[in-house]
């Protein structure tokens, strides 16, 4: 329905007026890693021409905005989020030009488009922190986090200023010879901390949010965002028990501090300047509460409870209930299952019940989708989870993510590079990601496992992506109702209803491989999505399903039913 309306929009009028300010709460944001989504020039590092030569087939899919990964110019030592320039479109992505046409051609096909922001920290290589590295009285001296040392210890060397930690391992701070100063670096020693508390900073990272949405940008995410602001003293933070050194911190003077929400509102009303833009902020180390806290009406959050949550029905049942009662029917959720940072939910999941053959894994693939596609929220998916696409197996000497380059006993480093592969479009060699040798390895099973392969294929995890997301977005129950549990005997089954107006959806979910029994609520429901069927409809003629394992189903009720 929308889609349709969408697709005959002309690109200037899908600035606001169509779809009011609130595309991104009914909308579904796709996540591309850039590098890895299709290279167009043969040199194995995938590029915006690329994405711009898939945009028909994203469309197809059913979502409405692109979450581009950093595109900007790096030396990429964290593959893209080390930025020596935000202003600019990195040439190995294809320019400046190559981007402003994915954006024309994104929007002629009703996509929008949203940019990583990354303005925690920047590259060492950025021309302000080449500056400001220069002397202690340089108009960018204070752009960055510089302390003087605590003391020298007995060999003369700096002691760091505080017990602060860097969260890629190690202390924070480092020793800078040209200035004999330290500076902070949450990440990486090439990634080194803004000084958000310097008014020309918060000036200049404007400007660039400004300069982006000129062109015609819809939206952003806002990396590590409740990072931005330190103590204004940066006191040392206190010491306390943990299992890791970083949990053994108390964290609270290297983040989330109290005036950090306002510090958000300003940036929410630059992009407030321009109607219909959407922004989330990625929520650094810190708890749904914090998520919470920094949520407003016009601003989303990504906490992590859903992410984090086992593959059981008990786990998800406390993770969204603890969801709906802190963010409240006002606040609006965003909702996630996999990233660039953690593992593929089919594998993390897999994992958890022992699964490792292709038949099961797809079907524990589709039955995420239907959690994840009817939740309250924004739903966010990142590039071959409609495909069902696991993890691939990286050997240590191929290893590319910085941190889990430097993973011991006393810093376990989740190896990223694994949720990363290039996306398998067919079965030609190297998926038809690219002619030449990817940046990244591939799986082995690209010649079975690729979009080509699943595109019109019965059952396969792409197809029901597709009915999913076209069942969502023609349902207001679905994309914007409101959610209540279901009180359920039969253990490992999740259920519950949503509701708009005379809209009325139920959802109920097998997490176990084993067959399982489900009672429907009294009232009269039809079909609508099985994860073993496909779409469906017509009349539920039982008064309790039996689902097999793994298997998820979707009813919408039929005429006005008692329970709902
Ligand atoms: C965010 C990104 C992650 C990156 C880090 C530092 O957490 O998601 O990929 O390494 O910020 O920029």
């Amino acid at each position: 329905m929308t889609r349709d309306l969408i697709a005959r929009t002309e690109p200037a009028a899908l600035v606001g007026a169509t779809f009011g300010h609130d595309w991104w709460q009914n909308g579904i944001v796709y996540q591309i890693y850039p590098r890895s989504f299709a290279d167009s020039d043969g040199d194995g590092v995938g590029d915006l021409p690329g994405i711009t030569s898939r945009l028909d087939y994203l469309r197809d899919l059913g979502i409405d905005a692109l979450w581009l990964s950093p595109i900007y110019p790096s030396p990429g030592l964290d593959v893209g989020y080390d930025v020596s320039d935000h202003t600019t479109v990195d040439v190995v992505f294809g320019g400046d030009a190559a981007f402003d046409t994915f954006v024309d051609e994104a929007h002629k096909r009703g996509l929008r488009v949203v940019l990583d922001l990354v303005m925690n920290h920047t590259s060492d290589q950025h021309a302000w922190f080449q500056a400001s590295r220069m002397s202690r009285d340089n108009p960018f001296s204070d752009w960055y986090l510089w302390m003087d040392p605590r003391g020298f210890d007995e060999q003369g060397a700096p002691i760091p200023p505080n017990n602060w930690l860097s969260w890629f391992g190690g202390s924070a701070w480092q020793w800078d010879e040209p200035r004999k100063q330290f500076y902070m670096h949450t990440f990486l020693v090439q990634q080194p901390e803004l000084n958000w508390r310097n008014p020309k900073v918060e000036e200049a990272q404007f400007k660039m949010v400004r300069g982006w949405l000129d062109r015609g940008v819809d939206g952003f995410r806002l990396d590590v965002f409740n990072a931005f602001l330190k103590h204004p003293e940066l006191l040392a933070n206190p010491e306390i028990e943990g299992a890791t050194l970083w949990a053994r911190q108390q964290h609270l003077y290297d983040r989330d501090q109290p005036d950090f929400p306002e510090l958000i509102g300003r940036f929410r009303s630059i992009v407030d300047e321009m109607p219909g833009r959407m922004s989330v902020g990625e929520l650094f180390a810190s708890e749904a509460e914090r998520a919470v806290a920094l949520t407003t009406e016009r601003h989303m959050v990504f906490d992590w409870a859903l992410l984090q949550a086992p593959w059981s029905s008990e786990a998800y049942a406390d993770a969204i209930w603890l969801r709906e009662k802190m963010f409240g029917s006002d606040r609006w959720l965003a909702n996630v299952l996999s990233n660039h940072d953690q593992s593929r939910h089919v594998s993390r999941f897999a994992a958890a019940l022992g699964i490792d053959d292709d038949a099961r894994r797809d079907r524990l693939a589709k039955a995420a989708a239907v959690l994840l596609l009817t939740l309250r929220g924004t739903a966010f998916l990142y590039y071959g989870e409609e495909i069902g696409l696991p993890n691939v197996a990286v050997p240590d000497d191929e290893i590319i993510d910085p941190p889990a380059r430097r993973a011991s006993l006393f810093f376990p480093w989740w190896n990223r590079d694994q949720c990363r592969s290039p996306m398998p479009w067919t079965s030609d060699p190297n998926g038809g990601f690219t002619t030449g040798r990817p940046w990244l390895r591939m799986r082995a099973d690209v010649d079975s496992r690729n979009v080509a392969a699943q595109i019109g294929r019965p059952g396969s995890v792409f197809e029901a992506y597709r009915a999913l997301l076209e069942l969502r977005r023609d349902s207001p129950a679905l994309h914007g109702g409101d959610f209540r549990r279901l009180a359920v005997d039969e253990r490992d089954v999740l259920a519950y209803v949503r509701r708009s107006g005379d809209d009325r959806a139920l959802v109920a979910i097998n997490f176990s491989t084993g067959a399982r029994r489900f009672p429907l609520p009294p009232g009269a429901w039809r079909w609508r999505y099985d994860t073993v069927r496909g779409a469906i409809d017509g009349p539920v003629r039982s008064e309790s399903l039996e689902l097999a394992g793994l298997r998820a189903v979707i009813l919408a009720a039929d005429g006005s039913p008692a329970e709902g």
